[in-house]
């Protein structure tokens, strides 16, 4: 394994909630441009991990590696991501565009066209004025990946992505998916759905009481 190509590093991490040991001790590594899989009961620790990864939890001890720089440390947040975590939330009152518009604006680097062409790739309508509270729980989940990809992002954390799909939703992100892989994409993906997860990993861990074991 050659070190350059190591983009994510986890080092020991342990993470508590007072004296909840959620993750103990656990070392994680990513390839650039590979896509990883955790499977997991509800509650092991999954969703901590990668918030952990993303640098909205602080870890307890050991060190958590990005592209090169510490999380918490030299940098607050990954430079290049894009998230998903659980259901993620939006402006209810506005449209999806809208929301996305004003996400992407924080950064100011994508076109209305741009955003028009996300939406379209996660099957929403671009033009759709109905505000996010009347979307459905599918429509959010589109919205939400839609908002991870826009900015064409090296690194994706994609925690559930396919909650509140159909069975013609969950191909649809799974194809959308799997175009973000073959640009080179590094993926960490987490789903209690092992087929998803083997459609789309090239590793597949499971996460059990804190610690994870290759599958
Ligand atoms: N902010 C928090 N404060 C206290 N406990 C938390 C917090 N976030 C998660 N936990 C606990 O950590 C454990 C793992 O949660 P989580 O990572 O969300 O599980 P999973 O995503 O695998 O279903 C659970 O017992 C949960 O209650
Ligand atoms: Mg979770």
């Amino acid at each position: 394994m050659k070190s350059d190509s190591l983009y994510v590093d986890l080092h020991h991490v342990r993470k508590c909630f007072g004296k909840d040991e959620i993750l103990k001790q656990l070392d994680f590594q990513m390839i650039r441009g590979q896509v990883y899989g955790i499977i997991g009961n509800n509650g092991s620790g999954k969703t901590v991990l990668m918030k952990c990864i993303c640098g909205f939890l602080p870890v307890t001890e050991g060190t958590v590696i990005v592209g090169g720089k510490y999380i918490g440390k030299e940098i607050d947040f990954p430079e290049s991501l894009g998230v998903i975590i659980e259901t993620p939330g939006f402006l209810a009152s506005l449209s999806g565009r809208r929301n996305l518009e004003i996400l992407a604006g924080l950064r100011g680097n994508l076109t209305g066209a741009d955003i028009t062409a996300i939406l379209h790739r996660v099957g929403l309508d671009p033009d759709l004025k109905k505000p996010v509270a009347k979307y459905s729980l599918g429509m959010r989940q589109r919205l939400g990946i839609a908002q991870a990809l826009m900015e064409n992002p090296e690194l994706l954390i994609l925690d559930e992505p396919f909650n509140g799909l159909d069975r013609h939703g969950v191909e649809e992100i799974r194809t959308l998916l799997l175009a973000e892989k073959e640009k080179g994409k590094t993926i960490l993906l987490a789903s209690h759905n092992t087929e998803d997860i083997q459609v789309l990993c090239d590793h597949v861990f499971e996460m059990d009481g804190g610690v994870m074991r290759k599958r």
